[in-house]
């Protein structure tokens, strides 16, 4: 996630800045880069790819500067090139912008200022804003900043310095945090307090639809509609290590709480419920014939990615009626495999680093067939590889654990399956509008599925010395039923197998005592029944089933032994929503027996090797 410093002070703040954003390299970043107004002879720009570290080089180019801005950059729109790092100049050097967010309406802005003669330098979405702001200043608007703040669209926290106006800095929030610190005699604006709480305590928080114009007098906040506000002053208690997993006890459990967010991201400008419609911009290369014509339609990843493709492989099916096949990338890269000319390969990747999904790729494309990404790390080897793909704009994934990943990973293959089905004529477009508003409204499903934590917690407190486990789910859930368990054996050491609930009769129902805990995705759908009869075989050998449930399915809670209720949602978004309760069983479990919860034994996050 991109995280932004500014700071304005009677002396040179090249120091503070970079060792503001020093302070942010926690959230995770590619490039990163500073602009300070220096006395008499304006902007000052440095920026590179790669560590902030590298930043220091220029640190004598920013004496004299007196204001500044800075960022660490996570790719969104555009590779990782020193190009697209922040900050953002206008064309005429007037305006410096960073930004942490993503504006929306970008392409269209981009394309009305191009008419106008204004030539865009880099690939990202936010040079926009710097462009846009230089433009009403050219058409003479009083307040260029608030005029071009009115035409974005997304979310943006935004720092803002002017050259004509050296002894002011614009603080703008809408969705994305920003916080105003006040010092002895001197200000900073930060998107985290990570930043700047080697130098102050006392902050204001700027709510969204707000701008702060901060000088060395003090600052003011108006709303976009230019009425003041007045914010009462706070102070942090928290240390820097606290704030840099966001209050959490780890990253982990960071991430889990971050996933309605990190959805919202992930649908931003691509899910378009008035219309009905979805767009993934990066498959346009893809021809509609291509796609309504596609023979064979392979997924493929590792780990959890490859659950998520299977989770796909179901969507995929039913709303575009595609033949899908999900493979191991590790095992399709030596087999001999029939794919090739119309075939299609979708390599599913957080990292975009994974060795064997690399090779499954290669392996495709050698074939003859066309390849596409579902990748998080913008600019990663298999996001360049594929050329054409989704990035699922989860943010940076510190625990080693896959959460947020495999959510949006899961919501991306969602997108594209109303997509095509539309595409292909087989979803109508009742159907389409239907999915994607119930889509829209998963983040908050999610949201209170995150909320029942401290239950979850109390039932994992009841299983945290068993050595085995059973997760048990059936179609569409059946994936997440393989997930919950990948998820409590990797950070809790806990031996667990996924089976579809109905194969249950066909082995592992031999295991089953009073001893075995067994989680069951009981989620309403067209098999619930079926589901209940498999709880009812386990508590006749006395197994003990924790349910996810249906809130106000009673008849499920009767013949548990523990029940985690989950939002009613459609059937087929429902592992979005379920997967929620198991990361969080597993999680609370890890923490009970004292496990390293973000950084398990043996693990890598990304597994660059075969
Ligand atoms: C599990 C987990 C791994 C990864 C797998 C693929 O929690 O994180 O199973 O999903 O190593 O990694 P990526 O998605 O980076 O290719």
């Amino acid at each position: 996630m991109c995280g932004i410093i500014g700071v304005i002070a009677r002396r040179d703040v090249g120091a503070t800045l970079l060792e503001g954003l020093k302070n942010l390299e926690y959230r995770g970043y590619d490039s990163a880069g500073f602009a300070v107004i220096r006395d008499g002879d304006g902007f000052v720009v440095r920026k590179e790819v790669g560590r902030v570290g590298q930043l220091d080089q220029y640190l004598p180019d920013a004496a004299g500067g007196k204001i500044g801005i800075a960022h660490t950059r996570w790719a969104t729109h555009g590779p990782p090139t020193q190009i697209n790092a922040h900050p953002h100049l206008s064309n005429d050097g007037r305006f410096a912008i960073v930004h942490n967010g993503i504006i929306e309406n970008y392409a269209v802005l981009r394309e009305l200022l191009e008419k106008y003669g204004v030539r865009f330098v880099s690939q990202t979405d936010s040079e926009v804003v710097a462009q846009l702001i230089a433009h009403e200043a050219r058409n003479g608007a009083a307040d260029p900043i608030r005029e071009a703040v009115l035409r974005l669209e997304g979310t943006f926290g935004l720092l803002i310095l002017d050259r004509e106006n050296p002894n002011r800095l614009v603080a703008v929030r809408q969705g994305s945090p920003l916080l105003i610190g006040i010092g002895e005699g001197e200000y900073y604006a930060a998107s985290d307090a990570a930043a700047i709480l080697a130098h102050t305590r006392q902050v204001i928080y700027i709510d969204d639809g707000e701008i702060a114009e901060i000088t060395l007098d003090g600052f003011q906040t108006h709303t976009f509609a230019n009425e003041p506000v007045v914010h009462a002053p706070s102070r942090i208690d928290w240390e820097i290590e606290s704030i840099e997993k966001g209050g959490y006890p780890h990253f982990m459990l960071k991430e889990i709480m971050e996933q309605p967010q990190a959805l919202r991201n992930c649908f931003a400008g691509r899910l378009r419920p008035v219309e009905g419609t979805v767009r993934l911009g990066g498959i346009a290369p893809l021809e509609d014939d291509f796609i309504r014509r596609l023979g064979r339609l392979v997924i493929t990843g590792c780990g959890t990615a490859w659950h998520a493709g299977l989770v796909g492989e179901y969507l995929l099916e039913e709303l575009a009626r595609l033949s899908v096949e999900v493979e191991y990338a590790s095992e399709l890269r030596y087999r001999n495999p029939i794919l090739g000319y119309g075939d299609l390969l979708i390599a599913i990747s957080q990292s975009g680093e994974t060795a064997d999904t690399l090779a499954a790729l290669r392996e495709a494309r050698l074939r003859g067939a066309r390849v596409m990404g579902i990748c998080n790390v913008v600019g990663s080897t298999i996001a360049r590889e594929a050329g054409i793909g989704v990035y699922t704009h989860a943010g940076p994934e510190i625990g080693v654990a896959s959460t947020k990943a495999f959510v949006t990973q899961v919501a991306t293959l969602a997108m594209l399956a109303i997509q095509w089905g539309r595409l292909r004529g087989v979803l109508s477009h009742v159907d389409a509008t239907r999915l994607a508003e119930s889509l829209e409204q998963i983040p908050n499903h999610i949201a209170h599925a995150c909320g029942q934590s401290d239950t979850i917690r109390a039932i994992a407190e009841a299983y945290a010395d068993t050595s085995n486990a059973l997760y048990l789910g059936r179609g569409i859930n059946f994936p997440i039923a393989l997930e919950g368990a990948l998820k409590l054996k990797e950070i809790a050491y806990i031996h667990a197998e996924g089976y579809p609930a109905a194969e249950m009769k066909h082995g592992p129902i031999a295991l089953i005592d009073e001893r075995m805990p067994v989680v069951v995705i009981a989620t309403e759908d067209k098999i619930r029944d079926k589901i209940l009869s498999n709880i009812h075989e386990i508590r006749a050998r006395k197994g003990r089933v924790v349910a996810v449930a249906t809130e106000g399915d009673t008849a499920i809670a009767e013949n548990a032994s523990h029940v985690i209720y989950v939002p009613r949602v459609p059937p087929i978004l429902s592992p979005l929503v379920n997967v929620i309760p198991l990361q969080l069983l597993a999680y609370h479990a890890a923490a009970i027996r004292g496990c390293e919860i973000d950084k398990p034994r043996n693990l890598a996050k990304s597994v660059t090797v075969e």
